[in-house]
């Protein structure tokens, strides 16, 4: 073939090319090894030695122009093709007939509820270990190995001094070994217990406050649960404290509120009394304070421990415990719309 003919077809060829394999392809058709323009430019020893320097600067010229036509097809290809994609892989965002929208589960919503919340009063939201010592689950709660109070967590041992935490009292003395008062917290977070039925879970989430600071009260403790239990059952709920007792807290209370499906009269849900049960707290034991190093001749402090299910339970009136942790989506669908 002559140098015209070559660049004729090449034209013609080039122009027909559509994606990248066929250009590669005809890049070695012409310029590789035994290409059309690499054999045309072998031939030149056959010519007269004066032809040699014209034709083979015609050549490189016709080297130069189409390795040019390559790079710049292969541009348009790749855009082209990159375009091509961006249409047919496109996706639209703007979809909103979806059937299948996520919600937060009860738990979740309840624990955000209540956390949300005392973040806003200027409390810090920590969180600790579920895989716990003997130690700060119970003896630096006042629980020594023999107490009676164990009995009332039924327990799961992993070894004799590990265990997985029953109780999100777990992590006071973790924080008052680490932090000093002023001290206000939250510590959300599963506890464990050999338990299961209607109302109990083996495995369940607490909220756990606690308050360190000069002159704290069993007045703030109350005003405190006042402010919480407004903002989950509404303003009209009173706070009513009973004597009771954990270890960790002296003097300790029962904490019920006013029943929020028969607004305090009685009915099935209050058993007729107007009041439920829904925590434990007190007034910090001096002797978890000192056993922290933090000198209760100075400072004091309340705690209480709320169990989620529990206010979840009352505040949408869900009867067994079980119905959270079964993921039937027709129970969860009713939640975080
Ligand atoms: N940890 C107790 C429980 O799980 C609840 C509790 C009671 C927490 C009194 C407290 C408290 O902080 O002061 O039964």
């Amino acid at each position: 073939m002559t140098i015209e003919q070559i660049k004729s077809t090449f034209d013609v060829e080039i122009a027909a090319c559509k994606n990248a394999n066929e250009l590669q392809e005809l890049k070695s058709k012409y310029l590789g090894k035994s290409g059309a323009l690499t054999s045309l430019l072998k031939s030149i020893k056959d010519l007269p030695a004066e032809e040699r320097p014209i034709f083979g600067s015609k050549v490189n010229e016709l080297r130069k122009q189409m390795e040019n036509r390559f790079s710049s097809k292969g541009e348009e290809l790749f855009a082209a093709e990159l375009e091509r994609r961006l249409r047919e892989e496109r996706v639209d965002v703007s979809l909103t007939s979806c059937s299948h929208r996520g919600a937060l589960h009860p738990i979740t919503l309840v624990e955000n509820q209540i956390c949300d919340l005392m973040i806003a009063m200027g409390f810090e939201v920590l969180s600790g270990p579920e895989i716990e010592t003997d130690y700060y689950n119970f003896q630096a709660l006042n629980i020594p190995y023999d107490h009676p109070a164990r009995d009332m967590q039924d327990t799961f041992y992993i070894t004799d001094n590990i265990l997985l935490r029953t109780q999100t009292s777990a992590m006071q003395a973790r924080v008052m070994e680490r932090k000093k008062p002023p001290l206000k917290i939250v510590c959300p977070g599963k506890v464990y217990r050999s338990d299961s039925d209607a109302s109990h879970s083996p495995v369940f989430n607490q909220i756990e406050g606690l308050v360190v600071d000069k002159n704290v009260t069993l007045c703030d403790l109350k005003g405190t649960l006042e402010y919480i239990a407004a903002h989950l059952f509404g303003p009209q709920t009173k706070v009513r404290f009973r004597p009771s007792y954990f270890p960790f807290t002296e003097p300790s209370v029962e904490v019920d509120l006013t029943c929020s499906n028969c607004g305090g009269k009685g009915c099935s849900l209050c058993k007729e009394t107007g009041w439920i049960e829904v925590l434990g707290a007190g007034m910090v034991n001096p002797f978890v304070l000192e056993n922290c190093g933090i000198d209760s001749g100075k400072y004091s402090g309340f705690a209480f421990g709320i169990g989620v299910e529990r206010v979840a339970m009352i505040k949408y009136g869900i009867p067994d415990i079980r119905l959270f942790y079964e993921n039937d989506l027709r129970f969860l669908k009713q939640f975080g719309k």
